[in-house]
């Protein structure tokens, strides 16, 4: 019996690891057991605990209960409380997901103590170094000997970087492996697009009818944290509602920083707008506005390729894109948070019929991950 820790702690990776869970459960019960360790990081009940309930992810084995913090103090807490874990339970490997301060924790605790380390979600780059998520990510493949590829993309990357016929050998004896696995976020869409159109009442709720309306998210740091860019990406949906509704289910860091970081003008318009701002909703209720929104705006990593798998045309609220895929594929254009390329974005994208390659697998992304750690832990 293989035993493995899997990290969590933000909203990404909490329904990723919804993925692996489910299969393990439902085809590797006998031969994988999971426990869940929560590093608290996000703990607002609709950034976390909504999707333990509506996922169907068994409650976490252990909490860490850290909460905000900077990315020094938060990472240090995590990194202190995963080790103590590790050092009282044994398991044979430790699973991470993508780039959040949670996978770095993840990713240095144990491979200090010498237990193996798989990272879901593995050569992703932006090549943009000032990203806490860019340099999450990097240490992590490094600290990493099984690495789960989601797309040929990042595979190129890590053999550009050497990681194929890397000479590193692991604690437990083992060199470095790398496999593309497809995307695990794939996995969830198919599992979850129909439960979710039947089951969701999101779209009435909020007055939205289906094509008739654009679906925006913001939480980057660079985007909410300077005044300049959230005031340009705010004129521009501001712009955009007056041709069509906006629905915009809003990150908290993006909530707390609004009042301050916008323009108090462009503050009171958005509370007469076309700008439907919610709180962050659940999975099925995202899948279900992605599904039907006639494009997405966005900055998040997980919703440009949720809009890509719902052949929904995605305006990319960043400088850059790991997901190159989405652009060479004419379903993405990349706006950064620059009001006029967003607006011309849109205008692009109105009338835009898609017909799309599939590039992320083919939706068993859990069941090769599972099977490849049997074989290769
Ligand atoms: C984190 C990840 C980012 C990921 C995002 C997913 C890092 C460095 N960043 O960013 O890669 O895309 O999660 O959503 O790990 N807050 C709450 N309630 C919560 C959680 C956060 O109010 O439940 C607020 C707090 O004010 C906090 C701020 O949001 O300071 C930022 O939270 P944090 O987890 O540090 O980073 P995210 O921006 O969520
Ligand atoms: N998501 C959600 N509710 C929301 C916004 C996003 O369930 O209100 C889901 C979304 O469908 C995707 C994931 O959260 O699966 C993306 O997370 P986020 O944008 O916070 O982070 P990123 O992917 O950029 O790291």
């Amino acid at each position: 019996m293989l035993k493995i820790l899997t990290i969590i702690g933000a909203r990404p990776q909490i329904i990723k690891a919804a993925a692996l869970s489910r299969v393990i459960r439902n085809g590797f019960a006998g031969r994988i057991m999971e426990k869940i360790l929560h590093t608290g990081q996000h703990y607002d009940s609709n950034m976390s605990q909504v999707f333990f309930d509506e996922l169907g992810i068994p409650q976490p084995d252990y909490n860490l209960h850290v909460g905000s913090g900077s990315h020094g103090e938060q990472t240090a807490k995590m990194i202190a409380g995963i080790e103590k874990v590790l050092q009282a339970e044994h398991f044979d490997a430790l699973v991470v997901y993508g780039d959040t301060n949670s996978t770095l924790a993840g990713a240095v605790a144990a491979c200090k103590l010498h237990v193996p380390v798989v990272h879901v979600e593995a050569g992703l780059r932006s090549f943009n170094m000032t990203m806490p998520e860019e340099q999450n990510r990097i240490v992590c493949d490094h600290l990493s000997s099984l690495l789960f590829a989601p797309t040929e993309t990042a595979m190129e990357n890590l053999r550009h970087e050497g990681f194929m016929d890397s000479k590193a050998v692991f604690a437990n004896g083992r060199g470095r492996q790398v496999y593309n696995s497809g995307d695990i976020m794939y996995d969830n869409s198919l599992y979850f697009a129909r439960i979710a159109a039947e089951k969701t009442t999101v779209l009435k709720d909020n007055a939205l009818e289906p094509d008739r309306y654009v679906l925006a998210t913001i939480h980057r740091d660079n985007n909410t944290d300077d005044p300049h860019r959230l005031t340009s990406i705010f004129k521009a949906l501001l712009q955009i509602s007056e041709d069509c509704a906006v629905a915009l289910p809003l990150h908290p860091r993006t909530a707390k920083l609004l009042e301050t970081n916008l323009e108090k003008e462009l503050h009171e318009m958005l509370l007469h707008s076309n700008v439907r701002i919610v709180p962050p909703v659940s999975f099925l209720e995202m899948t279900a506005l992605e599904q039907n929104a006639c494009m997405v705006l966005t900055d998040s990593g997980g919703v440009q390729k949720e809009a890509f798998f719902f052949a929904r045309p995605c305006v990319i609220m960043r400088p850059e894109t790991e997901w190159v895929e989405i652009v060479e594929q004419g379903a993405g254009i990349i706006a950064d948070a620059d009001s006029d390329r967003i607006i011309g974005a849109y205008n692009v994208f109105k009338n835009k019929k898609l017909n799309l390659k599939p590039v992320f697998g083919d939706g068993n992304a859990s069941t090769i991950i599972a099977e490849k750690m049997l074989a290769c832990i």
